[in-house]
């Protein structure tokens, strides 16, 4: 009967993963598809901790437990409450570091269960070993790469390579390869210590796997570590036989896969390109820092009038208008504007920001009309008609270099044409530039006006404008 229960737990938890996933995919819906993904998983582990059985045997522990649970849940609740929405990015990739190291966790554990059982002279399970070293690689590298990606966000860890690494990453990964197999294979109890090796191999190469890896490239390289726990995660549902957790992880393994190829599409570039490419020092910047010329100015009333007068105006939000946090300011000018007449919609390039579909997020905290989002095909196609375009803390995402310079490290990568609209008004603080470190020639072409200020004091001061005319 408790065997069914907990057969029904599990049930009830991998059906919620899926629905909240689909959930999550809108952001109407996606506040609610979390709450319903985490209520099952609630089920699920309240359900493994009070009826799991092994040989007649409850979990028992329930001090350990229950103080590990309110611990987690204490510092998780605090870390998201406090967390600012712009360094949500770099609070994803830590957590999902923490995933990758529970998976490899598991493995450490399991590893010491099974040779424990190994008498002298046999040797263990090359099946179980398998799933064991494959959670162990793959969750050890998850962590240490979502470590140093942790660190690159916030600023604290520069881009790291030096000559060679290329090689020496492939030699560490053979070495890895050759170690684990040779363990499989022999299941030798007496050679356990290779274990610890590889593991701190993997470690090595996850940190050597990043370090190089930077600009325009990191979000690529976050969903893929992100898939990289989901599989670490599936292999640890393999081993206990916990159809949730294989479940779970096979879903974000999977739904980490796919971001990272639509994540290549919108750079266009290959995932090969993007992991090798960087090899060599990351962004060099070379072409992109040359003399540009100069800038012209506009002033607050002017950009009032010809927005307030124009026919068509984009809005192209970027990191800057998260920093801001000028999302509802934003969407009071969008108002103002429609009241006046003007058709305003919103240019959504994939990877603005600083995590996968960040502006909408955002506009959504801000009740924008998910229908006025347009998508970066769509936008391309309207900006030839546009009166006016209106960046708002955008810099890499409408970079003409990424379609006219070779050299540029964001050549290749499919931007907002902005330029092809009548006026382009770009508002940012100063000259100094994006993420991809690298500056950007549209703010010297002679369609282009500069409006500096922080986003949110600057379209305040729109909006109280607008509002006189
Ligand atoms: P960025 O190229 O990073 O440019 C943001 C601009 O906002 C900066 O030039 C900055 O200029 C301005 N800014 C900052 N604070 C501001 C404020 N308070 N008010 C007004 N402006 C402000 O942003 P983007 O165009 O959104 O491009 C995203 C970049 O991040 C791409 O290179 C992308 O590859 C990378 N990236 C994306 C992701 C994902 S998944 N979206 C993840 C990691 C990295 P000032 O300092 O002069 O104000």
């Amino acid at each position: 009967m408790e065997l069914n229960i907990l057969t029904l737990c599990y049930l009830i938890g991998s059906v919620t993963f899926i629905i909240g996933l689909k959930m999550l995919s809108h952001p109407e819906t996606a506040r609610r598809g979390n709450l319903i993904a985490a209520g099952g998983m609630t089920i699920a582990i309240l359900g493994t901790i009070f009826l799991y059985e092994e040989q007649g045997l409850r979990l028992g522990n329930y001090t350990w437990i229950f103080a590990a649970l309110l611990i987690g849940t204490l510092l998780g609740t605090l870390a998201a409450k406090k967390v600012k929405m712009t360094a949500m990015p770099e609070m994803v990739s830590l957590f999902n570091g923490m995933g990758g190291a529970c998976a490899a966790l598991i493995s450490v554990v399991e590893f010491e269960h099974l040779m424990h059982q190994t008498r002298v002279g046999q040797a263990a399970g090359g099946g179980t070993l398998l799933i064991i070293f494959a959670g162990l690689i793959i969750g050890t590298i998850s962590f240490a790469g979502s470590m140093i990606a942790w660190g690159k966000l916030n600023g604290s860890i520069k881009d790291f390579s030096f000559k060679g690494q290329h090689i020496v990453n492939l030699i560490i990964f053979g070495a890895i390869i050759v170690l684990s197999g040779y363990l499989i294979i022999s299941g030798d109890a007496a050679a356990a210590n290779l274990f610890y090796l590889v593991l701190a191999l993997s470690v090595v190469y996850g940190l050597f796997f990043v370090l190089p890896i930077g600009g325009a490239d990191m979000p690529v390289v976050i969903s893929l570590l992100n898939s990289f726990t989901g599989v670490a995660a599936a292999f640890g549902g393999f081993l206990y036989n916990n159809p949730v957790m294989l479940t779970g992880g096979i879903l974000v393994g999977s739904a980490g896969t796919i971001l990272t190829i639509l994540m290549c599409k919108a750079m266009n570039r290959p995932l090969s390109n993007v992991l090798i490419g960087s090899f060599g020092g990351g962004v060099s910047g070379s072409a992109g820092n040359k003399d540009q010329g100069s800038y012209k100015e506009i002033s607050i009333s002017d950009s009032a009038v010809v927005m307030s007068y124009a026919k068509k105006v984009i809005i192209v939000p970027g990191y800057g208008l998260a920093v801001a946090q000028a999302q509802h300011v934003c969407h009071e000018l969008e108002k103002l504007l429609t009241d006046k007449g003007v058709e305003v919609t919103y240019a959504i390039h994939p990877v603005a920001g600083r995590m996968p579909g960040h502006m909408n997020v955002l506009l959504a905290e801000a009740d924008v009309d998910y229908g006025s989002l347009l998508e970066m095909e769509q936008a391309n196609e309207e900006f030839p008609s546009t009166d006016v375009v209106l960046i708002l803390g955008a810099n890499d995402v409408v970079n003409p270099a990424a379609k006219t310079d070779a050299s540029s490290p964001i050549y290749g990568m499919p931007v907002l044409d902005v330029e092809l609209a009548k006026l382009v008004i770009i508002n940012k603080r100063s000259m100094n530039p994006g993420y991809a470190g690298i500056e950007n020639e549209l703010f010297f072409q002679p369609k282009s006006s500069m409006l500096f200020g922080d986003a949110k004091s600057v379209l305040q001061q729109l909006v109280a404008e607008i509002k006189t005319l």
